[in-house]
């Protein structure tokens, strides 16, 4: 029998207590990963750095024992791989070389030569494989196309994803084939992150919430459903989680449109509906991941314990895996999450 609680949980089985991680639990509020980022010199480079990214990956593990750990890298390696020029400049987020007409993305690389660069992560997720304790499942993880689109083409985050409405609206071939591009180098980078060790993949789409009705059939949910396909056959058993982040009413029927084993909640999902809506449709069950906000571990306190209970319980019912509805943030108090994953266990 499988004894991996998150695998039992992507399986379908409703169990007493709930697989429990976090996104972006590697990172900046613990003091041992800025540590590390510091040994490795900056965050690409640790991101590179197979023995330092295993490192801290594991960190949070051996601080809290999560029930999986999620292999240390970032979806904007993708680009990269790609061939776009990509750094971080501390303290705003990442900068790009900007994708915004035929000419620039004549010069993007094949998606089948995305390897050569990314084969350090391959690396990582080996080490890990062999040195995570028996109980811990391995999440390997790639950005859904838009999401990593609206990056390549604004150069940077933004707060309305404009660059890539635009050029939906003024060049959609050129977006077209974006995201085709993207789509197959993620089908190629998850296959080696499944073939290397990763026993879970998870498909980001944190902007997923920005596209409005046909658009997003078309640059979420197709692209999803393309990957999860794919990916279904060349690894038959391997569960998908997907992240439509602030997919809103879209949430439902979802997992079953794409085929993913696992929809991940952001905080502004109500878990009452999502139960109801999400997770036990009258046909089938649905796992789904999520969703308190992390903001609660930061701010601590009674309204912590309450939420996460609250989360826990509208769940119950169902497959469920216990997650923050986005990543911690830096100023998160680690004794915040100690009390969360009391809560949840106890
Ligand atoms: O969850 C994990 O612990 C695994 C590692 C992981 C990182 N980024 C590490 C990271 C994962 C899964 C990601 C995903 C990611 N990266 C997303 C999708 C999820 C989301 O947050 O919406 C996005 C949009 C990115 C792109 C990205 N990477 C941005 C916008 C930033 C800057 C913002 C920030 O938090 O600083 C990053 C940097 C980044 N990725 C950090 C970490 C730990 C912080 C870098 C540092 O140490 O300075």
């Amino acid at each position: 029998m499988e004894t991996k609680l998150l695998l039992r949980a992507l399986a379908g089985e409703t169990l007493p207590v709930p697989p429990v991680w976090m996104m972006r639990q590697a990172g900046r509020y613990l003091p041992e990963y800025r540590a590390t980022r510091a040994k490795a010199g900056d965050f690409l480079s640790l991101c590179y750095n197979p023995e330092l990214a295993a490192e801290v990956t594991l960190q949070p593990i051996r601080r809290y024992g999560f029930d999986a750990a999620i292999l240390f890298a970032d979806i904007l390696l993708v680009p990269q791989a790609l061939g776009a020029d990509l750094w971080f400049v501390q303290g705003e987020g990442p900068r790009l070389s900007t994708v915004t007409g035929p000419e620039d993305f004549a010069r993007l690389r094949p998606a089948s030569d995305v390897h050569e660069t990314l084969s350090p992560i391959y690396e990582t997720v080996r080490i890990l494989r062999e040195t995570l304790p028996p109980e811990t499942a391995l999440i390997g993880f790639a950005g859904a196309p838009w999401t990593v689109a609206t990056y390549m083409i604004a150069g940077r985050g933004t707060p309305d994803q404009g660059p890539a409405h635009a050029l939906m609206a003024e060049q959609p071939e050129v977006l077209e084939a974006l995201i085709e591009r993207l789509t197959e180098a993620t089908v190629e980078y998850l296959s080696r992150q499944i073939e290397a060790g990763a026993e879970v993949v998870k498909l980001f789409d944190s902007w997923a919430g920005s596209l409005q009705g046909a658009a997003f059939e078309r640059y979420a949910l197709e692209p999803a459903r393309y990957i999860i396909a794919a990916l279904n056959a060349r690894h038959p058993g391997v569960p998908v989680i997907a992240f439509p982040r602030e997919a809103g009413a879209r949430y439902e029927g979802f997992a079953q449109a794409t085929g993913a084993d696992c929809v991940a909640l952001d905080s502004a999902v109500e878990p009452d509906w999502a139960a109801t809506h999400v997770q036990n449709p009258s046909k089938s069950r649905v796992c789904v991941q999520g969703n308190l906000d992390p903001r609660l571990l930061v701010t601590g306190g009674p309204e912590l314990v309450a939420s996460t209970r609250r989360i826990v319980r509208a769940f119950a019912g169902g497959p469920h895996i216990f997650n923050l509805g986005h990543g911690i943030t830096p100023d998160a108090d680690p004794d915040n999450v100690a009390r969360m994953i009391e809560t949840v266990r106890g």
